[in-house]
């Protein structure tokens, strides 16, 4: 079977701005999801997954949608997929997809996206070679908020098929998902070398999951739809500081207040790599965004600001939480030299809080989602 892979992702800035209409940069990892795949014309979906070997699932095409509450929550990732493709009328005549994740789960690093976005591609190339990739990430997106039925924006697609390696992703969320198509300019891919700069991206895996599927996330997109229509605009992306009095309610006023700060964060960012600039201005950027999202987004952890703190205090130059929060991982924007004792620093924190040992790696801007050669 041929095979492809698409990544997960790492936010640099810009969380919870994706269904505020606003602005995203984020890089892919080299970590994927890996999934083979062949047409097999039999009228079935025979789909595996090497991290659960006790539970391949076999459905015919026509039945997908009636049988998405029988088969394990996993599965309708994928399922996801090849239910978009059948119902976009591409020519779904029976499939055979073995998947292989090594993205953590949990982990706040997209795996869900991952595993939709690898389905995505090979499907693209065995039954609908002319869709875009933009088409892609509106397949994936699709899936993973109708047939699996969790809600998200467009982040983690767009990064898992638009990323380019040496490069952070721009996106302008409202110009990319613009009714007729994504406008010129919405997706920009900005040079970012941190290796060049004598930096290191770190990720800390905190071990504690986080789960888009728990209340938290769609919460927070409630309220911050409320903020909009509290004060007459189409998304938070229309708010400035000076909108912000206007809204009455104190927690509903705290969550614009991160989106706003937030999106100006993400636009700072993206100039200053634009810009050439020496990218360990980034750094302030990273926990200024961190504090945004503990106290007024108030989607972080302890072992999430433990992390941060600890990274902070072993002289990284920025960090902050990545993703939905309430669990997930932390990164850090270190010196190369630096690596080790930020490391061992995070490590000792959480061996002193009783936690269990982080997962700590670094990660450079990887390539986007592809069929392997
Ligand atoms: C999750 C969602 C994304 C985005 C982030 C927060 O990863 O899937 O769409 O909202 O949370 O920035």
């Amino acid at each position: 079977m041929d095979r492809w892979i698409a990544p997960g992702r790492v936010n640099l800035i810009g969380e919870h701005t994706d269904y505020n209409a606003g602005f995203v940069l984020p890089i892919a990892l080299s970590l994927g999801v890996v999934c083979a795949a062949e047409r097999t014309g039999d009228g079935l979906v025979r789909l595996r997954s090497a991290q659960r070997p006790g539970e391949p699932v076999e459905v015919a095409v026509g039945e997908l949608a009636a049988r998405r509450a029988t088969v394990p929550r996993w599965a309708r990732y994928p399922l996801g997929v090849v239910h978009e493709f059948v119902r976009g009328g591409h020519p779904v005549d029976g499939l055979r997809l073995a998947i292989d994740g090594a993205v953590p789960l949990g982990a706040g690093l997209s795996s869900s996206a991952a595993l939709c976005c690898a389905v995505t591609v090979a499907l693209r190339d065995l039954c609908a070679p002319t869709l875009t990739p933009d088409d892609l990430v509106g397949i994936a997106w699709a899936a993973e908020n109708g047939f699996a039925g969790v809600p998200t924006g467009v982040l983690d697609q767009s990064a898992s098929i638009r990323c380019t390696a040496g490069h952070a992703l721009f996106l302008d969320v409202r110009a990319y998902t613009a009714p007729g198509g994504p406008e010129p300019g919405a997706a920009e891919q900005i040079p970012f070398d941190p290796a060049a700069a004598g930096l290191a991206l770190l990720v800390a895996d905190t071990g504690h999951p986080h789960d888009l599927a728990d209340g938290g996330y769609a919460e927070r997109r409630a309220q911050c739809e409320a903020a909009a229509r509290a004060l007459d605009v189409a998304a938070l992306r229309d708010v400035t500081d000076t909108d912000l009095p206007r809204l009455a309610d104190p927690v509903l006023r705290r969550r614009a207040t991160h989106v706003v700060t937030e999106n100006a964060r993400v636009v700072a960012a993206a100039d200053l790599l634009r810009s050439g600039a020496d990218p360990r201005t980034l750094g302030a950027l990273l926990s200024a965004s961190h504090r945004s999202l503990r106290t007024e987004f108030e989607v972080s952890a302890p072992a999430l600001d433990l992390a941060v703190d600890a990274a902070l205090d072993a002289g990284a130059h920025g960090a902050r939480m990545v993703g939905g929060g309430f669990g997930g991982s932390v990164l850090a924007l270190v010196d190369r030299a630096d690596t080790a004792a930020v490391t061992a620093r995070i490590e000792r924190r959480f061996a002193a809080a009783g936690h269990a040992r982080p997962r700590i790696f670094t990660v450079e801007p990887a390539a986007g989602a592809r069929r392997l050669r």
